[in-house]
């Protein structure tokens, strides 16, 4: 019998509600969610509670028709510790930095019994680490690592509730598994390919945890002066993540700190004997494409091999061509969609009244952190990335002064997850075996 029968989603947030309506409609589970008793997720169970455990996709472009839908959850779990019954397949759409929280406190009844995890936005690290955890309780079960989840989802209303809309779907994702051949593997593809997802199962997890374009771009786009004064300053001007300097970050130098991160990775994974990756051919083909007027053919296919400056030359004129939706349709005065319009998101009261730090760069800072551990396991040097660490630190740290008196969340602590990565390079896992 198939692992994805009995299926519980770990997290209440918009990606656990796209997910149950995919694996009800595509694969007709028995779907349960499990979450924290949250300030946050109050919303979240007193909705699904009046809708008697109904919630719904909807989607913004109808060619994303295949992911919308409404379906009846099975179990409704608030509290990890409060899960009940028997579970094959437990699924993780929580945060990243996450994950051993939550682990802890699923109780080893549930985790001897479930035969597969599935990771839906891991980091570089993440299937490790659970693997270490899951085998200190001599467990055999399947971790399955996607490189990042396939969509943009959001909460319909804007708060916690039962319906979510997804407003982008991307076009390929990668997988990877501990276990080869596996049956979970070929129904988690089959299911994504039914919604238009193209899948890459890749040899091993670590090398599906590498397909995941945030972690080549959200540090030197967040970690740098001008968006962590955007982050943590009061300045009531409105700053974009993705524009040119002075809107955004986006500065030759920002650029040069983006192609020396990747050029370290990339000597991260030469040392564990993993495939490397064309950083610019991995933005525009798996990302978001440029128009062949902006970028050649041939300058996409031959990137990692020129020289550093003429791959910083091809990295800006990349930002560049994605200030506005090259394919978008232009206005009567030639004005295309303003593509690169995200704001940097500013320091928040959440709703458990704590002042917190945005998910972006809050989720980037454990990302490198685990970078930086490996790579110091490794004896790989990177010096831009603890560069990025310390300046995330600086601010961090000085905002948490400015705010002292004031209630601060967890976020605003220096940390050393050494836990974590401890458990992550420990004897045996992928990435204590280098290559000589
Ligand atoms: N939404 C998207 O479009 C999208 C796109 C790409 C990647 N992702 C990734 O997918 C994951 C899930 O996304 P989402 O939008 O559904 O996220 P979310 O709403 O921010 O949170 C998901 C869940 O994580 C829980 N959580 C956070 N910190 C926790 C902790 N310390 N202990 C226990 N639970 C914790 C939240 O609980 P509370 O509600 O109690 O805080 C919530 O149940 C994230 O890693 C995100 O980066 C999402």
């Amino acid at each position: 019998m198939s692992d994805l029968k009995r299926v519980l989603l770990l997290g209440t947030g918009p990606v656990a509600i796209q997910l149950a309506v995919n694996f009800k409609k595509q694969l007709n589970s028995y779907v349960g969610i499990a979450g924290r008793d949250s300030v946050r997720s109050e919303s979240f169970f007193a909705a699904v509670k009046q809708s008697h455990y109904q919630v719904r996709a909807a989607v913004q472009n109808e060619k994303h028709e295949r992911m919308q839908g409404e379906c009846v959850i099975d179990n409704v779990f608030k509290g990890y510790g409060s899960i009940e019954g028997e579970w094959d397949t437990i699924i993780f759409s929580i945060t990243t930095d996450a994950y051993i929280e939550v682990l802890k406190q699923l109780s080893d009844k549930l985790l001897n019994q479930v035969r597969c995890i599935v990771l839906i936005s891991p980091t570089f690290g993440s299937n490790s680490l659970i693997k270490n955890y899951m085998s200190a309780l001599h467990s055999n079960a399947e971790i399955i690592s996607f490189s990042t989840y396939f969509g943009d989802t959001r909460w319909a209303g804007g708060v916690p509730a039962n319906k979510v809309i997804t407003t982008a779907v991307k076009k390929k994702i990668y997988l990877g598994s501990t276990r080869c051949p596996s049956g979970n593997v070929q129904r988690l593809s089959q299911m994504y390919e039914q919604l238009d997802v193209t899948v890459e199962v890749m040899k091993t997890p670590i090398e599906a945890e590498t397909r995941n374009i945030s972690l080549y771009v959200h540090p030197p786009l967040f970690m740098n002066e001008f968006s962590l004064n955007a982050v943590f300053g009061d300045t009531a001007v409105r700053k974009y993540v993705y524009k040119l300097f002075p809107e955004g970050p986006i500065t030759p130098s920002l650029i040069r700190d983006m192609l020396a991160q990747w050029k370290e990775m990339m000597t991260i994974l030469k040392k564990l004997n993993i495939e490397s990756i064309n950083l610019l051919q991995f933005m525009t083909d798996d990302n978001y494409p440029v128009r062949p007027e902006s970028l050649s053919r041939q300058d996409i296919e031959n990137f990692d091999r020129l020289e550093p400056i003429h791959q910083e030359y091809l990295l800006y004129v990349r930002y560049a061509s994605l200030l506005i939706d090259p394919f978008s349709k232009p206005d009567a005065d030639g004005k295309y969609f303003d593509f690169s319009a995200i704001p940097i998101k500013n320091i928040f009261v959440n709703r458990e009244g704590d002042l917190d730090i945005p998910r972006m760069p809050k989720e980037d800072y454990y990302r490198v952190k685990m970078i930086q551990g490996i790579a110091n396991h490794l004896d790989v040097p990177c010096p831009t990335m603890d560069r990025f660490v310390a300046i995330y630190e600086d601010k961090m740290t000085k905002a948490a002064q400015r705010h002292a008196g004031e209630r601060l969340s967890k976020a605003f602590t220096v940390q050393r997850f050494e836990e974590e990565l401890q458990m992550i390079c420990s004897e045996g896992s992928e990435l204590s075996r280098q290559t000589p």
